[in-house]
């Protein structure tokens, strides 16, 4: 077979009229028109109308076309013919010529389709199959059938020309791809690791990297100055819409730089990769405070393409009669509220009281939501009443409000509550009231976030990671209120209400790094054990440097507006982080565990590495799935250690008594009139025997039975 001869389907156009080519693809749809098969043959380029018909073909090529069916991967030879006038299909890039077929091999035949690949009519205005409405998880079990689909495939040609627009802006900027090791110690970014067991350090695992973080540092620490790298980052973290637990960051990283270089490099970057898409994006992005955005939108990625903002009215109520304001009031609260220009004639009273204050904002976590019309120069609600003639004057002011506005207020002794509550109105009346325009983007940089925050347990937790520099160095590691106090040289990228990417300057002394790991509780034992390469790196020279890092995957799926970032990624996990196509993740063979050191990890009391009460602790939290507080532990170290005592005595006294199976009696119920059944491996105590995996001593079985 001549494949050097092929040429591709989507490419011919009028001009090959009479040209005898040599085709390859797939069968996409066809039609018999009585002795007359039409076939819309696709490759990667697109489709063609190719014909079989008696007066052209063979009588042999003929009859084995009449077998074709949707998906046979085929070769073809024929001659380029005008369409008869009339025939023409406006709808496919070729629609204007066919194929007249003079020779056909089917390669591969295919088996009945799961579900529609075919996305184009072959009549010019009938309706096309197409893969909408087909079950996700079907269509990522035969994800390979799915990116027959030329919208499937477009998504990621697409993603490979962003790509290609990144390396080669970067590289035009002195910077230098660098891969660093999948195979690592954990690199916090706040979510847990996935752990990979090593055979050969039995009982030892390393962790994917959350993101490059500590490497990207220690090449700046080596000197590489400029760095980049489309790097994979494994995350296992709560699934939402716009987060996989592997996925693509564009992680970059300079020496000798500050905020004002990054800025203007990602910008240009973006624009340009927007471009890709046909989108124009408005340079300079303009900046926000952390502060500023939840003051304003109620949200510390605000959705800038509408002008909903949040007003503080707290001082209106400074003095007012009505209750529940004046109870938030005198609880410290806080009142605010949104103007919703222009609208009263789409927020109806029962609307406004029946749907959102009822409902949507409690929701939200709101207690309740005060609304206010304003009809004929008066204010119109049910609570009106209530205000005083001043107030409402100062109401009027504060939100700017016109005849046919609608006043939205929440008001909570939780200034959070509040903002949140608002956000999430201010999100919901825009998405209702349609005054989102579906091609507008607005990208923002947030800055100055709070550089921790507090955690329950009364310490701080780091807003971004432990590595990004505060605003000032002169605070005291063990004083929480002067930690909440500092903020962080750290920015987000925001487009749309979504997160992009998020990056910052970096501590690159020693000294400031060790307190942050302070500020944060660990201990100089347990900052040794984790980052202490890393610290060690500190030692040598290392250069002030900054960077950030872009969800690449949410980024291509921004700029195709495509629904879920599952869109532009070849293999996604599903919702539930699994892989319908390969069954991961699996279950594995003992043999495997046991070669791995697992079956037994840890042996009967600890698990390695980690002896003491602490790990017996943990053991516990694991076992019994209630998590244990740092403040808790010194507590349940105590009850834990008595209740071994009193167990060692018991197991004194009981002599040569027969062990117990359950430290509780059992009652075995069946339903009335059926006959009572033990599984004989109960009595044996086998029943869990086949359980797949071992942790310690203890059995890890399916959630049903836990
Ligand atoms: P951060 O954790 O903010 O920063 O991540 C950067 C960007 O990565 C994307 N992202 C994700 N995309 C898909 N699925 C996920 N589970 C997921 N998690 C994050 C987001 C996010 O903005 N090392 C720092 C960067 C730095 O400081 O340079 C980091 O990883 O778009």
């Amino acid at each position: 077979m001549q494949f050097s001869r092929r040429v591709f389907c989507g490419r011919l156009t009028p001009d090959d009229v009479g040209r005898e080519v040599f085709l390859a693809g797939w069968v996409d749809a066809f039609r018999d028109h009585g002795g007359l098969l039409f076939v819309h043959l696709r490759d990667r380029s697109g489709l063609v109308q190719i014909v079989f018909s008696p007066e052209v073909a063979a009588a042999d090529v003929c009859e084995r076309a009449g077998g074709l069916r949707a998906e046979y991967c085929v070769v073809v030879e024929g001659k380029v013919a005008k369409r008869l006038a009339g025939t023409e299909n406006p709808h496919i890039e070729t629609g204007l010529i066919e194929v007249m077929v003079t020779g056909l091999s089917v390669l591969a035949p295919s088996d009945a389709l799961p579900f529609a690949i075919s996305e184009k009519a072959m009549v010019a205005g009938a309706p096309s199959a197409g893969a909408g409405g087909v079950a996700e998880d079907l269509r990522l079990q035969y994800r390979y059938l799915d990116i027959r689909r030329p919208s499937v495939r477009e998504n990621l040609v697409a993603r490979h020309r962003v790509f290609q627009c990144v390396r080669e802006f970067l590289d035009g900027r002195g910077f230098v791809e660098v891969e660093t090791p999948m195979l690592t110690m954990s690199t916090p970014e706040g979510a847990r690791d996935y752990l990979v067991p090593s055979r050969v350090h039995p009982e030892k695992f390393y962790a994917l990297p959350q993101s490059p973080q500590l490497f990207k540092q220690l090449l700046m620490i080596g000197g590489m100055e400029r760095y980049f790298q489309l790097a994979r980052c494994f995350r296992d973290e709560d699934l939402r819409p716009n987060r996989q637990p592997e996925f693509t960051q564009l992680d970059v990283e300079a020496s000798f730089i500050d905020e004002e270089f990054l800025y203007e490099l990602i910008e240009e970057l973006t624009v340009r990769m927007f471009d890709v898409g046909g989108i124009t994006l408005p340079r300079p992005f303009p900046r926000m405070t952390h502060a500023e955005a939840l003051a304003t939108t109620g949200s510390d990625r605000p959705d800038l393409r509408f002008d909903l903002r949040l007003v503080d009215v707290t001082p209106v109520f400074s003095q007012t009669r009505y209750s529940i304001f004046r109870q938030v009031l005198q609880r410290g609260g806080r009142i605010m509220g949104l103007n919703v220009k222009g609208q009263s004639g789409r927020l109806s009273k029962n609307v406004l009281q029946n749907e959102y204050a009822k409902d949507i904002a409690p929701s939200f976590g709101a207690k309740g939501m005060t609304w206010m019309r304003v009809q004929d120069g008066r204010f119109e609600s049910n609570i009106v009443q209530f205000f005083a003639r001043r107030e409402l004057d100062a109401l009027r002011r504060a939100f700017d409000a016109a005849d046919g506005d609608v006043l939205i207020m929440i008001a909570d002794p939780s200034p959070a509550v509040v903002t949140s509550a608002l956000g999430q109105l201010r999100l919901h009346l825009a998405a209702r009231l349609g005054l989102i325009h579906p091609r507008r983007f607005c990208p923002v940089w947030i800055t100055e976030f709070p550089l921790f925050e507090p955690t329950e347990d009364g310490g701080v937790t780091s807003s971004h990671h432990p590595f990004t520099a505060p605003d000032r160095v002169d605070f005291d590691p063990a004083n929480v209120d002067d930690l909440l106090a500092l903020r962080s040289r750290a920015y987000d990228l925001v487009v749309n209400g979504e997160e992009l990417g998020g990056g910052s300057i970096r501590i690159n002394d020693r000294g400031v790094q060790g307190r942050i790991f302070a500020a944060l509780g660990l201990t100089e034992e347990e900052t040794r054990e984790r980052f202490g390469f890393f610290l060690r790196a500190l030692d040598f020279g290392a250069p002030p440097h900054g960077g950030l890092a872009l969800g690449m995957d949410r980024t291509v799926s921004m700029i195709l507006q495509t629904p879920s970032i599952r869109e532009v990624i070849a293999f996604p996990k599903n919702r539930s982080a699994a892989c319908p196509l390969t069954g991961a993740p699996a279950g594995v063979r003992r043999e495997q565990l046991a070669e791995l050191g697992l079956l037994n990890l840890g042996g009967p009391h600890a698990p390695p590495g980690t002896p003491g009460t602490k790990d017996r602790l943990d053991r516990l939290s694991w076992v019994s799935r209630i998590g244990i507080a740092a403040g808790e532990r010194p507590a349940m170290e105590a009850i834990l250690a008595q209740a071994e005592e009193l167990a060692s005595v018991a197991t004194r006294n009981a002599g040569d008594a027969p062990p117990i199976r359950t430290v509780v009696p059992v009652a075995n119920r069946t339903r009335p009139g059926t006959e009572q059944k033990r599984s004989a491996l109960a009595q044996t105590g086998q029943l869990l025997g086949s359980a797949p995996v071992v942790k310690g001593q203890y059995y890890q079985v399916a959630n049903i039975l836990e």
